[in-house]
Formats: structure tokens, sequence, C-alpha cells
């Protein structure tokens, strides 16, 4: 058979590389560049080097950012209340272009080197499975004859070192990362103890909000149909409406500023608690200015049926690796049609760890009228009739009152 791997040019998926070869195999490898910090010519060559046929490097950057990240802060999606799903958001796009490509090679088998423990299993096989049901999955990690062959990491490095596999000289941190543009995740080593503090210099992508500067940066945020469409910054003539440069613009604002870190305990699909660090640098900000412009102009009862019935659900469905199924496609309808009208400008101000939001307005769509909620105008409507609205609904409370 022949099968294309999701490769990382890490030891894992190098040696997975090698075994795949040696189980008779023949290998081509796919390389995602999801913005991740990557020398992705030199893991090109490694691939080659280890013995793939053929190697694919793609960038799928700007489908990630405007078919993924951005329509998740649309939805204001988050799991457990907490997570901006860093890694779940990658994983959709990941497998999706690796589908196309094993498809267009003749690829009967596709692979990764995820393990037996973890979402991204899941994420990946079920997206491979929704986009190509008939394909084979070759999941090492869970394959008895590998992982007694591999039972640690010196044994992977043995095997490298005997099969010609370049080994990176610097020494593995003692955690293991997941980057892309949007976030950048830390998990076990010393992190599995949930009460141990990551050192400092484990962040990678945020300054400490300690050592951020002392002076305050000042952004304005444009939201077209919830989507962000613009971001300008008076101070250096930020004036940039690309998605993928907006994107970029906020990480590093948000980054010099200390903003986006995490550090939480998660109940992974499969049913483990896991503790994690993140760090979502322009997710943060750009979560913040959504809710506060849907304030302005969404209206009351769809906002809480959004919030209520699909936020946390799209968000769940997400984690779950579910983004490519029918309740996928069904939510992300339903976030689109409350989206309509969410167009408008945030003004925030960036400082030491902070998205502190100073105003609001919107052109066009805003639902908030100065006089009627104005304390010193009468008017808009009969104060009077506010009187018959509390009385109504007291009926209740005052039958309640008799038991208290
Ligand atoms: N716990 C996070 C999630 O499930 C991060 C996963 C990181 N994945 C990785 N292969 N290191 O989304
Ligand atoms: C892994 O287990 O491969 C990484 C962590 C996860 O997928 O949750």
């Amino acid at each position: 058979g022949r099968v294309l791997l999701a490769y990382s040019g890490g030891l894992d998926t190098s040696c997975i590389l090698r075994w795949l070869i040696e189980q008779g195999y023949e290998v081509m490898a796919y390389i995602a560049n999801l913005g991740q910090e990557e020398d992705f010519e030199a893991a090109r060559q490694k691939a080659l080097k280890v013995g793939a046929i053929k190697v694919f490097v793609e960038d799928l950057r700007k489908e990630f950012v405007e078919e993924l990240v951005f329509p998740s802060v649309q939805a204001n999606a988050i799991y457990e209340n907490i997570y901006l799903l860093g890694t779940s958001l990658a994983r959709p796009v990941i497998a999706r272009r690796q589908i196309e490509i094993a498809k267009q090679e003749n690829c009967t088998h596709v692979s990764h080197g995820c393990t037996g423990k973890g979402n991204d299993q899941v994420r990946f096989e079920l997206a491979y499975l929704a986009l190509a049901p008939s394909i084979q999955i070759i999941s090492p990690w869970r394959l008895e004859e590998f992982y007694t062959r591999f039972p640690g990491r010196q044994d992977l490095l043995k095997y490298a070192v005997d099969n010609q596999i370049p080994v990176s000289q610097t020494p593995s941190k003692p955690w293991s990362c997941d980057d892309n543009l949007y976030h950048i995740s830390y998990e076990a080593g010393i992190l599995e103890d949930p009460n141990v503090t990551p050192q400092k210099d484990m962040w990678r992508l945020t300054v400490d909000p300690e050592d951020a500067p002392d002076t305050p940066e000042f952004i304005d945020i444009t939201f077209t149909k919830g989507i962000p469409s613009r971001v300008q910054n008076k101070a250096d003539n930020t004036d940039i409406s690309e998605p993928l440069d907006l994107f970029i613009y906020l990480n590093n604002a948000a980054c010099r500023n200390g903003i986006g870190r995490l550090d939480i305990v998660e109940n992974r699909f499969i049913g483990i608690k896991s503790r994690g660090c993140y760090e979502t640098p322009a997710g943060t900000i750009l979560r913040v200015a959504h809710i506060d412009i849907e304030g302005l102009v969404m209206d009351r009862e769809v906002r809480a049926y959004r919030d209520e019935h699909v936020s946390l659900q799209y968000g769940k469905v997400l984690y779950n690796g579910l983004y490519f199924s029918p309740e996928g496609k069904l939510l992300k309808n339903i976030v689109n049609l409350t989206q309509d009208c969410v167009n408008g400008v945030v003004r925030i101000k960036l400082y030491k760890g902070n998205v502190i939001v100073l105003g609001r307005f919107s052109e066009s769509e805003s639902l908030y009228d100065m006089e009627e909620s104005s304390m010193d105008v009468q008017g808009g409507f009969e104060p009077k009739d506010s009187e018959g609205f509390i009385k109504i609904q007291s009926i209740r409370l005052k039958k309640y009152g008799r038991s208290l």
C-alpha cells in the first residue's frame, strides 16, 4: 500500500516514517503549514532523507484563519467556558488537505503521529473518515507492535541513530508543544502535575504581563458580519484589512502586551482529564472585542439563544473533532444567521495582559437609543408602563413570598 503520513519533522513522525517503510509501505510525507514555528524546507529534506518518496508542504494559513479561526470568533466558540480551541481548529484544515492529496496520489492509507490517549487522534480520524469513508488509517501509537517496540523516548532516539535519522541537537523540553498561527499549547511532562507552575521561560509567544510595556496601545477593530475586517492603530499608522495580515498584526500586538495566557485542567473527549497551558494572543483580543460589539447591535433574544444553544455546543463540536458533521454544519449556519447585524467598531486598549474596551460604535446596526436609555431624558416610552410591567412580573413572586 501507499500511505500519506502527516509529518512534523520531529522525532516521532520521523521514526514512524521509517517504520512504515520497514512494514512494506510506500510512504509520502505531508507537512501542513498552519503558521507554526518550523523550517519547512529542512523538514522536507529530512522526510526525503528518512525515505519518503514524495513530500508535500502546504501553506494552509489563509484557509485556517478565514474558515476556522474567524468563524469561531463569530460564534464566540469556547470549550468548557475557557479554552479557545487552538489545536482543535487546526485539525480539520490539516486533515482535509491530507485527504485531498491522498486521493490525488492514489494512497490507500493515511497516518499520523498522535498518541492513543488524546483528542487529536479522534479529530484527525473523524475528519478522515467523514471526507473519505473508505480510507485506511494507520495510527502507530495504538499498534501493539509499534508501542512495544518504542516504549520510551530513548527507544525512539536509538532507532533514529541506528537508521541515520537526523536527531535535533537541542535538548527536548520537559513538556510537549503544538503551535499554529492561532495558539500554542503546552502539555505533558512536568505539566502533568496540575499543581506545578510552569517556569517563566516556557511561554514562547507572549511576554510576561509583568514585563509588558508601561504604556498602553490603542487599537480599533472593525467587524463586518461578525468577522474582523479592519484593524487600525494610529500610533504606528496601521490600517489593515487583509485577514491574514490583520490577524498577524493582532497576534504581535497581543504578544508584546502579555495577552492570551491560560493554564487549565480540561476534559478530553475520551474522558481523561488533562492539564494544559495555552497562549492565544490575537484570539483573546478578538473574543473580547466581538462579544462587546454584539452588545450594541444584537437582539436580546437572538443573543440569549445563541449563548445558550450555540457557542458552547459549537465549541464542543470543534473540540471533539466533529467539524465535518451534520451538527457542525447546522451550528455554523446558525452562527451566520446571527451575525448579519454584527457590524461596527470596537476601540480597545492593550495593557499588561489586559484587553480593555474603551468604546464602540456602529454606523448601521446599533440598537442602542441614547434617548431611550437615558436616565436624564424623559421620552422614548412611558415610564408609567414599567409600573404595570413590574406588577405583572410580581404576580408569581408574591405567592412565592408567602412561604418565605
Ligand atoms: N488539549 C488541547 C486540545 O485538545 C491541546 C492538544 C495539543 N495537541 C498536541 N498534539 N500536542 O485541543
Ligand atoms: C496527543 O495525545 O497526541 C496529543 C494530545 C491530544 O491529542 O489531546
